[in-house]
C-alpha cells in the first residue's frame, strides 16, 4: 500500500523542509508541498513532527561470541528494538574465530540474518587472521556485497591481529577499494597492564579503565594512521572515546591518512564514574575502550559539530548482568565488555545533543544517518529522503515525553545501562521500504522484512 506523509518537516542532513513525502512500493516516488494520494494510500499526518531518514547503526553486535559467552540478542529481538528506535539499518560486526575460516563464517553470520530481521542489515567482515586462504576468501565476500572490513588491534590472542596481518589487509582492502574499520588499541599494553593491576589486588570493574588508559587508545590510532599512510587504505576508527585518540586521528589526516572517526552515544553520555558503581554494578558499564572522564564529551560533541567525527553509533554488545557480566567478579579482564543501547541511540542523541543545542537538526541527521551511509556504499539508497531512495522514513515526535526502562525494551538483556534517564522526544512511525515497522514504541511490522543490503566499494 502506498503511503503518504503529510504536513511534516523533512530534515536531511543540509536541509529542512516542509513538504510532504509520497512512497510507492519500496521507493520515495514524490516530495512536494500539498501531494494528493490516490484512494487507498495510507496516509500519515505529521503535523509538528520532525520527518528524518531512517537511521543507521553502523556498529553493531548482535550474535558475537566473546570472551567465553555469546551477546544475548538474536536478529528476531535486535532488529525489533532498532526499528522501534528509529533505526532501519544496521551494520553487525562479522567477528570470526581466529581459527575459522572467513568465507564459512560470512556464510554463518548471514545465515543468522536472513529470513530473520525486521530491518535492512549488511556486515564489516571481520578480519581475525590473514592466512594463505584469506585473500581468496576476503575477494569473494566482496563479491558477494561486502565493502568493508573490520579489524581489531587489542584482543590479544582472540580476535586482535599482528602487524604483518594488519599490513596485509590495509594493502589488500587499498587495492579494492574496501574501507577498513578498526578497533584501536594497544593489546600488549593492555595484557600487561591487566596482568599488573590483578596482581596487585585491583581486580573490581573499576580495575578495567586503569588497564587501557587514554594513552593505550591513541598509541592505537597512531599505530593504524602509520599503516594507513604507507598502505593507502581508507580506514574508520570505531568507537572512539577521547581527546587522546582523536588527536592522533587529526595529525592522520593531516598528513593524508583517508581516516573516518566514528564516536558513541555511551562515551557522549556516559562518563568512567558509572564503572566504578559498587556492588559490582559497575560491570553494566564495562566496555572497551573504557568509560573516560567527562571532561571528554565537549570535546566529541565539538568533534561532532565541526566535521572532524563522522558517526555515532552504539557498537551494540548485549551481555546479561546476571549469568554473564557476572562472570568477572574477582577478574576484571573476565567481565564481557559492552554497553548495549541499539534501541536508545536516536533517542538519546535527540534529547541530549539536539533539545540542549549541542547539535542542530541537521548534523543529528549526517552523523546519525547520512553519513554512515556515504562512508558505506549506501548512499543514497539510505541516509537521505530523495525521490528514488529507499522508503527507510522516521516520523518523529518532538513533543514525546517518557523514561528510558528495561522492562519496555526489546533487546534480550536483563539491564539498560540508562535505567530511569527522562527522554524527550521519539520515533512514532518508521517505516521500512515502504512499509510501517514501529508506532509509538512498539513494533507493529512484518518480523521478516529485512534484507541484505549488497554494497560494491566506491573508493578508486
Ligand atoms: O566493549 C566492546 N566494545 N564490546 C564489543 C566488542 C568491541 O570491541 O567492539
Ligand atoms: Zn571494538
Ligand atoms: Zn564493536
Amino acid at each position: 500500500m502506498a503511503i503518504l506523509i503529510k504536513n511534516g518537516e523533512i530534515i536531511n542532513a543540509t536541509s529542512r523542509v516542509k513538504a510532504d513525502v509520497y512512497c510507492e512500493g519500496e521507493t520515495i516516488t514524490r516530495i512536494g508541498q500539498g501531494l494528493e494520494a490516490p484512494p487507498g494510500t495510507q496516509v500519515i499526518d505529521a503535523k509538528g513532527k520532525h520527518v528524518f531518514p531512517g537511521f543507521i547503526d553502523p556498529h553493531v553486535h548482535i550474535t558475537l561470541p566473546f570472551m567465553g559467552t555469546n551477546a544475548k540478542d538474536t536478529y528476531e529481538t535486535a532488529s525489533k528494538a532498532a526499528l522501534v528506535g528509529g533505526t532501519t539499518t544496521l551494520i553487525e560486526m562479522c567477528c570470526p574465530g581466529r581459527s575459522e575460516n572467513a568465507l564459512a563464517a560470512f556464510s554463518h553470520w548471514l545465515a543468522q540474518a536472513e529470513g530473520r530481521s525486521a530491518c535492512d542489515f549488511t556486515f564489516h567482515m571481520g578480519v581475525t587472521k590473514f592466512d594463505a586462504s584469506t585473500e581468496s576468501d576476503l575477494l569473494e565476500i566482496v563479491r558477494r556485497g561486502i565493502s568493508s572490513f573490520k579489524i581489531f588491534l587489542a584482543y590479544k590472542g582472540a580476535l586482535g591481529i599482528d602487524d604483518s596481518e594488519l599490513f596485509s589487509t590495509l594493502s589488500l582492502a587499498a587495492k579494492r577499494g574496501v574501507i577498513v574499520t578498526a578497533h584501536c588499541e594497544n593489546e600488549t599494553l593492555i595484557a600487561e597492564r591487566s596482568r599488573m593491576l590483578l596482581m596487585a589486588g585491583k581486580t573490581g570493574p573499576e580495575g578495567h579503565y586503569a588497564s587501557r588508559p587514554p594513552v593505550v587508545e591513541a598509541e592505537g590510532v597512531h599505530h593504524l594512521m602509520t599503516f594507513a599512510e604507507l598502505t593507502g587504505a581508507y580506514t574508520y576508527i570505531v568507537h572512539l572515546s577521547c581527546k587522546e585518540a582523536l588527536d592522533e586521528a587529526i595529525a592522520g589526516r593531516k598528513r593524508g591518512v583517508n581516516v573516518a572517526v566514528e564516536t558513541l552515544i555511551q562515551y557522549l553520555l556516559l562518563d568512567k564514574t558509572w564503572a566504578e558503581k559498587p556492588d559490582f554494578e559497575g560491570a553494566k558499564y564495562v566496555m572497551s575502550p573504557p568509560l573516560r572522564d567527562a571532561s571528554n564529551q565537549p570535546v566529541l560533541w565539538a568533534g561532532l559539530r565541526d566535521g572532524t567525527i563522522q558517526t555515532v553509533a552504539t557498537d551494540h554488545a548485549p551481555f546479561d548482568f546476571e549469568g554473564q557480566k557476572r562472570m568477572g567478579m574477582g577478574d576484571f579482564t573476565k567481565i564481557p565488555n559492552g554497553i548495549p543501547s541499539l534501541e536508545e541511540r536516536v533517542k538519546l542523541l535527540y534529547t541530549h545533543g539536539v533539545r540542549t543545542g549541542k547539535i542542530d537538526l541537521n548534523t543529528f541527521v549526517n552523523v546519525a544517518s547520512t553519513q554512515a551511509a556515504k562512508l558505506f556504499d549506501l548512499y543514497p539508497r539510505k541516509g537521505s529522503i530523495e525521490v528514488g531512495a529507499d522508503a527507510d522514513i522516521v516520523v518523529f515526535d518532538p513533543e514525546y515525553r517518557g523514561t528510558l526502562s528495561a522492562k519496555e525494551q526489546h533487546i534480550n538483556v536483563d539491564y539498560n545501562a540508562f535505567e530511569g534517564w527522562k527522554i524527550e522526544g521519539r520515533p512514532s512511525v518508521v517505516t521500512v521500504r515502504g512499509e510501517i515497522a514501529a508506532k509509538d514504541g512498539e513494533f507493529v511490522g512484518s518480523p521478516t522484512r529485512g534484507r541484505f543490503l549488497k554494497r560494491v566499494p566506491n573508493r578508486a
